[in-house]
């Protein structure tokens, strides 16, 4: 498969670039000029093309010929970064061409999402400061996704847990929403959140879905039965 990582170079990027490599994927990454440096150990084996990721010129050439596109969803600056990303990638990938893209437990789908009292005032009171400081836009991630709901295309929207670094521990397991008791324990490697994104591409069940993922080895995942898996069908 041919496949685009927009926002190639962060964290999650960089993870999504190995596992795609590994399962035998031709990679095209898209990075901040200011960036291209960090993906040094990728540059002979994928394809990097400089720029903003909501320079939809940028986009346009990127996902030419791809049969996926993963984006990472940045809502940093004020520029409608996340949501001017979002609109290129839906607007330049070949239709039919699978879009999965990364966002955090804060957006929901439906509104069934259930939160807790720390997490649903935590979050506007980070909007506030972030937008005050101009260093974030949480709306425009929101908008973002607002958008990829609303289209045609065949995405998949996946909602990260908190995040934390260290070796794989498999493929999380996910639910439609927050509050779902398998998610409790709110946590899953970064690296198995690239996993669970590189994995979505070829994952027919999950078009049209926005999982929300936490580690299958978290307690939660562990103490609740037949958590609903990357495999599992639109039945459950
Ligand atoms: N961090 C968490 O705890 C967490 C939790 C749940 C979900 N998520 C989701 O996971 C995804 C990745 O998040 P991450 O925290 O792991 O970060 P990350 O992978 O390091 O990605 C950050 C991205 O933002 C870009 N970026 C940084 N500063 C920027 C700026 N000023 N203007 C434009 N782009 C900028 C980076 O590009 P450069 O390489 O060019 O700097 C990189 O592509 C996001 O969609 C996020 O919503 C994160």
């Amino acid at each position: 498969m041919k496949i685009c990582i927009v926002g190639a170079s962060g964290k999650l990027g960089h993870y999504m670039i190995a596992h795609a490599l590994d399962r035998g994927h031709e990679v095209v990454g898209v990075c901040r000029p200011e960036s291209v440096g960090k993906l040094d150990r990728f540059a002979d084996r994928i394809t990097i093309v400089p720029g903003k990721t909501n320079d939809r010129d940028v986009i346009r050439r990127a996902v030419e010929g791809c049969d996926g596109v993963l984006t990472v969803l940045a809502p940093w600056g004020v520029q409608q970064y996340a949501s001017g990303t979002a609109q290129a990638v839906m607007d330049f990938a070949r239709p039919g061409a699978r879009l999965v893209f990364s966002c955090g437990w804060h957006i929901s789908r439906d509104g069934q999402d259930r939160y807790s009292m720390f997490f649903t005032l935590l979050v506007p009171i980070l909007a506030w400061i972030a937008r005050l400081f101009r260093l974030a836009e949480l709306d425009d991630q929101v908008e973002a996704c607002r958008r990829i709901f609303e289209s045609d295309t065949r995405w998949t929207v996946v909602r990260g847990s908190d995040l934390e670094e260290g070796p794989s521990e498999g493929l999380p397991v996910w639910s439609r929403h927050v509050g779902d008791p398998v998610l409790a324990s709110n946590l899953t490697r970064r690296i198995d959140y690239a996993l669970f994104m590189v994995a979505a591409l070829e994952d027919e069940s999950l078009v049209r879905e926005a999982p929300a993922i936490v580690s299958c080895k978290s307690a939660s995942a562990l103490a609740h039965a037949a958590p609903l898996t990357l495999a599992a069908t639109r039945s459950a």
